[in-house]
């Protein structure tokens, strides 16, 4: 795999905001509890689907609508008390209709956004991953 460092310039906006509120736990819903990460990159992690998400992501019967927002929070222990980050992708029309309309970004703890756009490295896993049983619409956490 080839890992790549920051996105090519067009995708590469530093000043961009998050895609999901500072005050997400409000009104999205945990959809994955605390878990050991799939991805080799990570330790432990937590999801959450903002309430247009949240019916695709639980019942993998329907695509995810335009709007949805998933988002992965990263843990350095298992008790997942220790944010380190998350990992975010939100549908949008048009936005990269050949990779599923994901809009991808990784944000630091304080919300600073490090990698946002159409994120190659994110797609070609999540494309994988989006085949049946294991994935839905791109997304690659399994049922548990
Ligand atoms: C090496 C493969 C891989 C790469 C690369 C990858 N992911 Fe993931 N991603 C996963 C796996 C596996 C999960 C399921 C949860 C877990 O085990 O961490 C996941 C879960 C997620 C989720 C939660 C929704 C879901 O169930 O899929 C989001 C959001 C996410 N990743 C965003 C990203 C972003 C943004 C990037 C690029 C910066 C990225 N991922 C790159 C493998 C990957």
């Amino acid at each position: 795999m080839v890992v790549v460092l920051g996105a090519c310039p067009a995708d590469d906006d530093p000043a961009a905001e998050p895609l999901f509120p500072a005050d997400y736990t409000a009104t999205f819903r945990e959809v994955r509890p605390c878990r050991r990460s799939g991805d080799h990159d990570l330790a432990y992690v937590k999801i959450w689907a903002d309430p247009i998400a949240f019916e695709a992501y639980s019942t993998r019967t329907v695509p995810f609508p335009e709007g949805s927002i998933v988002v992965k929070e990263e843990y350095a222990n298992d008790a997942c008390t220790e944010l380190d980050g998350w990992t975010v992708m939100r549908r949008e029309a048009g936005f990269d209709p050949a990779h599923g309309d994901w809009h991808w970004q990784r944000v630091e703890v304080g919300r600073r956004v490090s990698e946002d756009g159409r994120l190659e490295r994110c797609q070609s896993c999540h494309a994988d991953c989006g085949v049946a049983p294991d994935g839905h619409d791109g997304t690659c956490s399994v049922v548990e």
